[in-house]
């Protein structure tokens, strides 16, 4: 076998964690806090089962779906993204400057191409989203960790680490972010974009969340704050469509958004046509506001199922996150247990969770912390999975 790429290596830790993270998820004996994956409930699949018959059975729509298609994405659905998902948020854009992905991630992938020589630095929250992570080692980025309380990122010390490394890009996730549920409020939000700005670095917001909330004040996407074009949107139909037809968009300047074009091409040619139609006469339809209501309701509930375990089963001094949306919530364990050591144990007892650990890029921290997706586990089995969590903790004390 001849050596692997210098890649590899740069990679191991957070693949590692990747596919372990996978791996609960797809054990159905098991009660998984550990994915990031929606509710099978909240999929639209009768909506899904009446447009696939009627595509197929639509000479033109058909034939669109299953031939090759525009690079750049069909415009429908760009159409669709601007009028239906961006205008309402009042962010300035035109089918132009969209450019339609496969997943969110993707974007990660293409921006990297587009910026990042290796040693280059990209600063991250602390925690932040692994999956990220490792495609940005892939690009052999270094990843600089900024501090961040209770709403997310300080601004101070992204300024000073600005100062410090110099930074192509600047990842942050704003809305009940991944993996502690939290979000960044609306000064912070018109700051970031305005360092961005300031110092000519890319702001790559990533908010695949934002329209997943239970309570709370919608708040303005930073890249409404962008008067540069430094502000990249990226976002995902996995959460609010369908993970599983791996959709995602990006938002950017046209010069960007050309770039973006030709790196895909040369890699993938372009996203799936057929999912992208399917996509866009869900939006054109109608379909997207009620599937809305629906889906946040079903979360909602869960939501509220497992902060309610929380406080009644986890041991006292336990602190975690109270999310307005999203999927997840952050929990920090007392009497210096450790997430990592415990989880085999969790595992046994038939309950995932991720531990802390692995969404610091600094070793050695967030070794009590966890984790807990309530998404795809029905009320009922959160109250198991949490009491059985609670007990396995309350035991080690
Ligand atoms: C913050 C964040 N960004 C990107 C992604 C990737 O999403 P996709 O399934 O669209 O690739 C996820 C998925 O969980 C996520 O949580």
């Amino acid at each position: 076998m001849p050596k692997f790429a210098d890649r590899i290596k740069t990679m191991e830790g957070t693949a590692t964690i990747i596919r372990d993270l996978f791996g609960a998820m797809t054990d159905p004996n098991i009660i998984s806090f550990g994915g990031g994956a929606p509710a099978k409930e909240a999929l639209p699949v009768d909506a899904l089962h009446k447009i696939c018959n009627d595509v197929m059975a639509d000479p033109a729509l058909s034939i669109t779906a299953l031939q090759y298609g525009n690079p750049q994405g069909y415009l429908p659905l760009r159409e669709a993204i601007c009028k239906y998902l961006l205008e309402p948020k009042e962010i300035d854009c035109d089918p132009e400057r969209v450019l339609i992905t496969t997943g969110g991630l993707e974007t990660m992938n293409l921006i990297c191409q587009i910026f990042i020589n290796p040693g280059d630095v990209i600063l991250v929250e602390t925690p932040t989203f692994v999956h990220c992570v490792e495609v940005f080692e892939m690009f052999q980025a270094r990843c600089v960790s900024v501090e961040c309380d209770d709403f997310g990122m300080i601004l101070d010390d992204v300024e000073a680490k600005i100062k410090q490394f110099h930074p192509k890009i600047i990842y942050v996730v704003p809305t009940f972010q991944n993996p502690t549920g939290k979000t960044l409020p609306v000064d912070r939000r018109k700051k970031l974009a305005e360092l961005g700005s300031q110092y000519d670095v890319i702001i790559l917001e990533d908010d695949p969340y934002r329209d997943i909330r239970y309570s709370g004040t919608d708040l303005p996407p930073i890249k409404t704050f962008d008067q540069t074009g430094n502000t990249v949107l990226a976002n995902s139909f996995s959460k609010i469509f369908s993970p599983g037809a791996r959709l995602g968009y990006v938002l950017a300047t046209r010069e960007l958004i050309s770039l973006f074009f030709q790196i895909q091409t040369a890699t993938i040619s372009h996203t799936s046509m057929l999912t992208q139609v399917l996509c866009a006469e869900f939006f054109h339809r109608g379909y997207y506001p009620d599937h809305l209501k629906k889906i946040c309701q079903i979360h909602r509930e869960r939501c509220n199922k497992m902060m309610e375990c929380l406080d009644t089963y986890f041991p006292e001094g336990t602190r975690h996150t109270y999310p307005d949306g999203g999927l997840f919530t952050w929990v920090e364990l007392p009497g210096g247990l450790d997430t990592k050591e415990l989880l085999p144990e969790a595992i046994q007892r038939k309950v995932a969770y991720v531990a802390g650990e692995g969404f610091y890029t600094d070793p050695g921290k967030g070794t009590n912390a966890m984790r807990l997706s309530f998404s795809a586990v029905l009320p009922e089995k959160i109250e198991i999975g949490m009491q059985h969590l609670g007990n396995l903790f309350r035991s080690r004390l």
